[in-house]
């Protein structure tokens, strides 16, 4: 397939009412870091970006609970996730923010061309009021028993027990959160999105054009939400936090939350153009951008089916892909913020990232074990014992071996320089390593551009285990024993390190992608500019010329205690 001209990259905005969990770093903001690291190291043409999603009805709610204003919220939260992302090495281009004014005149141009164009439609309907506190209520701000499962607080976009979206009319008893009383219902105007009028162009893009590229879970979605029907959409809400609607009448109203937080991609798109001084616009124009938004499965029908519908009618492009994972369970249960059952971000930074010096290791030992339980097709269970297990004996017995036995080997049988290879000894063995180290690149390379991480992680692993075996069987420890009555001796430790230091090399162009920090060592171990991470250089067996003197080993990851994982353990 011919490659893009240049990438555009968006991981679904985090709403700033609070601390996210690993649960959301593993479903769109890790394996889009990894893709756009992958890219960068192709030295392809990407922006990567991000931002909070400061609208919506979970602010104003959040600045109830803690007793002051919505902006007083998304300015404690905005900057918190932006700095937990970046204790994580998830590396946006730029991390935005929908309460910018750049972004609520993207957001109100948006809406204005759509209006101005007959896209929308307008509608009065009964909505639901409360009239003690004299105000519409948003669907958040009604509680009800849930007509799918019968669970009694489920809310009135959704019930937070299955899982289900709803609308407030489905809910069975609705009352006010407001003043805990039944709501009326009265009359107000609003602006539709008509999602019925789009079926063919959805059936025919999604079902057909991307019927065998997109995972099965999207598909799965987007086609009970066709043939379930589309209905035309509200797109405003009689709310006082958001984007006002751009409009003469329409006192008291804001754009949905739905249909700002996704424009917040191109705004994020302009601003990050504002501070690097290039053009926004082809990255959102141009049909040879390829666009891939990364999200978990709740927000599948608003990236696959509102949001490219909204696009579409605006002039923009299309994502190409949209690949979502499922959710990630925490021991055995599913990780919720309303019962406090997670793993936060901030949490985990604080008691294995900032406790420790250079405790940059420990970002990464998180993204690996993200990485190797992501829920890319079904639900995923993070484990502590796991956490551990994947720690201690992958990073720490397999990777972080290997590269200090070679370099440990090296300094003691080749004088801490890169020894010769002398093709007149090579044995099969060494052949045969040689092409393992080619064929992992090809194969890490073709899954990752299949947006199969965990698959693509396994391969790296896996060479590093091949290295492992590799020496075992060489031994060069008891060759050196032989010194001085075998003449090929020296050459036989020579060939084995040089395989073993190539392949090192090797796997730090592999892993960056998905252990940034861990890379980011290796280069300075081996005492190279972190440009020999570029992508093409993957599969080569020249990474380390001949005779170049590399530095003492440092551990690249340390074994995690029982006693860690005892004691996170407790905290749940
Ligand atoms: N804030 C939403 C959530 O956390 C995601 C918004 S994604 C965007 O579920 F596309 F709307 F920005
Ligand atoms: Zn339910």
């Amino acid at each position: 397939m011919e490659q893009p001209k240049r990438y555009l990259i968006t991981a679904a905005l985090p709403y700033a009412n609070g601390q996210k969990h690993i649960g959301h770093l593993a479903g769109a903001y890790l394996p889009a870091d990894i893709y756009v690291r992958y890219l960068k190291a192709q030295k392809r043409d990407v922006v990567f970006v991000c931002g909070s999603d400061e609208h919506g009805t979970a602010i104003p709610i959040q600045a109830t609970k803690e007793g002051t204003t919505a902006r007083a919220i998304i300015d404690k939260y905005h900057p918190l996730m932006e700095q937990n992302f970046k204790d994580l090495g998830i590396a946006f281009d730029v991390y935005h923010r929908t309460s910018d004014p750049l972004h609520h005149e993207t957001a109100q141009e948006f809406f204005t061309k759509l209006n101005n164009n007959g896209d929308l439609e307008i509608k009065e309907s009964e909505q639901y009021f409360d009239e003690e506190a004299n105000s519409f209520l948003a669907d958040r701000y009604i509680k009800g028993t849930c007509p799918n499962c019968s669970f009694d607080s489920a809310y009135g976009d959704q019930c937070e027990r299955c899982g289900k979206s709803l609308s407030p009319d489905e809910l069975i008893n609705p009352v006010s959160t407001l003043s805990g009383k039944p709501p009326v219902k009265k009359s107000t105007k609003h602006w539709y999105l008509p999602l019925n009028r789009h079926e063919d162009f959805l059936r025919k893009w999604i079902l057909e054009a991307h019927a065998n590229d997109w995972r099965s879970n999207v598909l799965g979605q987007c086609k009970s939400w066709i043939d379930g029907g589309l209905q035309p959409r509200a797109v405003t809400r009689d709310l006082d936090w958001g984007v006002k609607v751009p409009v003469a009448d329409a006192e008291g109203k804001v754009l949905y939350v739905w249909f700002d937080a996704p424009i917040g991609y191109i705004s994020a798109t302009k601003q990050w153009a504002i501070n690097t001084g290039k053009d926004w616009k082809p990255y959102w124009e141009d049909k040879d951008t390829k666009l891939v938004h990364f999200i978990g499965k709740d927000n599948i029908v608003f990236h696959c089916i509102i949001f490219p519908v909204m696009l579409q009618l605006h002039g923009n492009i299309l994502p190409d892909n949209v690949p979502s994972n499922e959710f990630m369970n925490l021991e055995g249960d599913k990780m919720s913020t309303s019962r406090n059952w997670k793993l936060d971000m901030q949490d985990y930074i604080n008691d294995f990232i900032n406790k420790e010096n250079g405790g940059s290791q420990m970002a990464d030992v998180l993204r690996y074990y993200l990485t190797q339980i992501a829920p890319e097709t079904k639900d995923s269970e993070f484990m502590w014992k796991g956490f551990q297990d994947a720690n201690n004996s992958e990073l720490v017995s397999i990777f972080g071996n290997f590269v200090n036995r070679t370099f440990v080997l090296m300094h003691k049988l080749c004088n801490g320089k890169v020894p010769a290879f002398h093709q007149d000894i090579a044995d099969e063995l060494d052949q045969q390593t040689i092409t393992e180290i080619k064929n992992c690149a090809n194969k890490v390379t073709a899954l990752l551009e299949e947006y199969r991480f965990r698959e693509a992680l396994f391969e790296v692993i896996n060479l590093a285990r091949t290295g492992n075996q590799y020496m075992q069987k060489k031994e060069p420890w008891i060759v050196a024993k032989s010194l001085a009555e075998n003449p090929d001796a020296q050459k036989s430790i020579d060939n084995c390190l040089h395989i073993c230091l190539q392949l090192t090399a090797n796997l730090a162009i592999l892993i960056q992608p998905f252990l940034p920090f861990t890379a980011k060592k290796m280069c300075h171990m081996m005492k190279v500019v972190e440009k020999m991470l570029d992508w093409e250089n993957a599969g080569s067996m020249k990474l380390l010329s001949v005779g170049y003197s590399l530095r003492a080993p440092e551990l690249l990851f340390r074994k995690i205690e029982d006693s860690e994982i005892m004691e996170q353990i407790e905290k749940l």
